[in-house]
């Protein structure tokens, strides 16, 4: 998760990051992302919780999710980002943001908005909820085929409009793949019209429904394309779409030198990736499933830490830190590459690539790092990359990029 435009300038995450900044430098959890259960409605042919009509045997019940909000307040949590399966399908939604509401702890609501009507549009924004994230895949056709429910396209189409009428936030998520790329920069445009604020572009993560699936994620040429246009639109003054990427963060250094190269100043950014890499995994973030399970980040749902039933939350912040003070391996490494104190590599995808069944290694290196093409060949020449960074804004090299 990087929020591109507020990450480098001013967007509309800022609030939310300055918070989450705020909070990692005072020790507290700086996000929080809660699966409440693992029920769905849909059946996402790519889903990495593999979200069906079941429920977890050992979910938490009504009385420890409402315990849980009020230690999430006691912890000093600015942020909780509600999710599932699909969070409006459990029985007490309304009461845990009710009560996250009351806590003062600000709800983003990650939603298929299948259930999303006019009535309860007003009583999410009258919790306290300023932001909706929903899930668009492509066409009508598309998405509806990657759903498995025929009308579920309409249905998120007409939740936006309701959203946007009630003048709460909306982002637009993709988990990006070879089979709805045709369709990105179509989705962008729409997200633009329908006045989505935030557009969120997540690499596909091979777990859940779609373990194995290696062939279906789009190559380095297509990210390195897609943070080309972004960096496009990002410089055009008439757009103000905040974009995030997931799980592939080196997108953020590779933005970054695109940026140099066009003279644009990007100290501020830098600045924030020396207190927050790119890669949330140890920074004060967090995820819990359903069943209490402490997860460094919410695509980790087979590594977990601990149980939120035996373990507190400021233990979990200190077991989860001591994970970003042990250095990236292989290609990721400090004498490698120089961008790893800001970027650090996708942690849960070396997790996965090292083995589960092994215990896996977070701090081996990231294969799907975007400014490799294959491992020992670079397209890019760091090196001079940071030199030329360096001349441009009168600083050594190390400095402009990685600010050690
Ligand atoms: C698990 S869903 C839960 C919230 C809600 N049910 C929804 O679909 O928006 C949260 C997000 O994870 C994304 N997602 C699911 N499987 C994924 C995968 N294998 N890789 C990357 N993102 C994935 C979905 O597209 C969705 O935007
Ligand atoms: S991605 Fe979301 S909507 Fe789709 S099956 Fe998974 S939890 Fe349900
Ligand atoms: S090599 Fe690893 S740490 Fe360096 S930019 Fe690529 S993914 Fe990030």
């Amino acid at each position: 998760m990087a929020h591109v435009r507020s990450l480098f300038f001013t967007g509309a995450a800022s609030e939310s990051e300055a918070k989450a900044q705020a909070a990692k430098k005072a020790g507290h959890p700086s996000s929080l992302i809660w699966n409440i259960t693992n029920r769905c409605n849909l059946k996402c042919s790519h889903c990495y919780m593999a979200a069906d009509a079941h429920i977890l045997p050992d979910q938490l019940s009504d009385e420890e999710t409402i315990q849980l909000v009020d230690r999430m307040h006691e912890a000093g949590c600015p942020v909780v980002f509600i999710s599932g399966g699909e969070p409006m399908l459990r029985p007490n939604f309304w009461e845990i943001l009710e009560r996250v509401h009351e806590c003062g702890i600000k709800p983003t609501i990650s939603t298929n908005c299948t259930l999303v009507t006019e009535d309860n549009a007003q009583r999410l924004k009258d919790n306290g909820v300023k932001w909706i994230a929903t899930s668009l895949y492509g066409t009508r056709e598309y998405h509806d085929e990657l759903t498995r429910v025929p009308g579920t396209y309409d249905k998120v189409m007409a939740a936006v409009r309701t959203l946007r009428a009630h003048d709460i936030g909306v982002v637009l998520k993709t988990a990006i793949t070879v089979g709805n790329w045709p369709f990105i920069f179509d989705m962008i445009q729409i997200a633009k019209d329908e006045g989505v604020g935030i557009f969120y572009i997540c690499d596909l993560i091979t777990s859940g429904r779609s373990e194995g699936e290696e062939a279906l994620r789009i190559t380095k040429e297509q990210w390195r394309e897609l943070c080309d246009f972004i960096v496009d639109d990002m410089l055009d003054p008439d757009s103000h779409m905040e974009y995030d990427i997931g799980a592939i963060p080196s997108t953020i250094p590779y933005i970054a030198e695109k940026f140099i190269e066009r003279g644009v100043d990007v100290s501020k950014g830098l600045e924030r990736l020396s207190l927050f890499s790119a890669c949330p995994v140890g920074q004060g973030h967090m995820a819990i499933n359903s069943a209490g399970d402490i997860m460094p980040c919410q695509f980790s749902q087979e590594w977990t830490v601990g149980n939120i039933r035996d373990m507190s939350i400021e233990d979990a912040v200190k077991l989860l830190r001591a994970l970003d003070e042990q250095p990236s391996e292989g290609q990721c490494a400090p004498e490698v590459c120089a961008y790893t104190h800001i970027c650090r590599g996708c942690r849960v995808k070396a997790w996965m690539r090292t083995g589960a069944e092994n215990g896996g290694n977070p701090h081996s290196e990231d294969f799907s790092c975007i400014l490799n093409k294959a491992e020992g060949e670079r397209d890019v020449d760091l090196a001079a990359a940071g030199a030329a960074a360096g001349a441009a804004a009168g600083a050594a090299p190390c400095k402009t990029i990685c600010g050690h």
